[in-house]
């Protein structure tokens, strides 16, 4: 499988909208934001988040895409929280792409991102349910952070904050 992952441009708010629905239809139970919520937001407002993430270190929205034309297969949201953690959601791989490296792709690109601004480690939230997504964020060499203010943010939902340090060089 030939498996391109690159930054969302900031035209490509439809491209955002419809892999973010279809990660919401697929697997619901993993992600905070409800298929309904997701739904309801305007065309206008993917535009804006797709502007947002498209340049500089605040955010970036990354897609993996195979095959010519390229047919969108994952999703994955790096945010700065400054001065040096990238925080990472939305992480999604569409379910006939997995077990082949996209989510690890996807996950190289923002660390690849993050380490251009300084990141030190990149931090994320889990559900505790979430049992596959969490023996993944394993393998990659994330752990748990179990006491602090992140674990914190996560306790009432019933989530693990996972934590990766980004060495200086990739
Ligand atoms: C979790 C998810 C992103 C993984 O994507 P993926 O493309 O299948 O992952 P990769 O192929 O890059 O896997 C990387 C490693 O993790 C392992 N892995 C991935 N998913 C796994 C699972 N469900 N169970 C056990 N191991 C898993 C792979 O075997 C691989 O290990 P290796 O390096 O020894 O070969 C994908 O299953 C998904 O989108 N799940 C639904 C949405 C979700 O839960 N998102 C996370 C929200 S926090």
């Amino acid at each position: 499988m030939s498996v391109r992952v690159r930054r969302i441009a900031g035209h490509e708010g439809g491209l955002l909208r419809e892999l973010r629905l279809a990660s919401l239809r697929e697997a619901p139970e993993a992600f905070g934001e409800s298929l309904l919520e997701a739904e309801s937001r305007d065309a206008d407002e993917y535009t804006a988040r797709a502007r947002a993430g498209s340049a500089g270190d605040r955010r970036a929205w990354f897609v993996a895409e195979e095959g010519a034309p390229p047919s969108p297969i994952g999703l994955v949201l790096g945010r700065r929280r400054p001065p040096d953690t990238c925080l990472v959601f939305s992480m999604w791989v569409a379910p006939p792409a997995r077990g082949s490296g996209v989510g690890r792709a996807l996950l190289d690109a923002v660390e690849d991102w993050a380490r251009a601004w300084g990141a030190r480690d990149v931090v994320l939230w889990v559900f505790r349910a979430n049992a596959g997504a969490i023996t993944f964020y394993r393998r990659l060499g994330f752990r748990r952070v179990a006491t602090g203010p992140d674990a914190e943010v996560g306790a009432p939902y019933h989530a693990w904050a996972m934590r990766r340090p980004i060495s200086a060089e990739r």
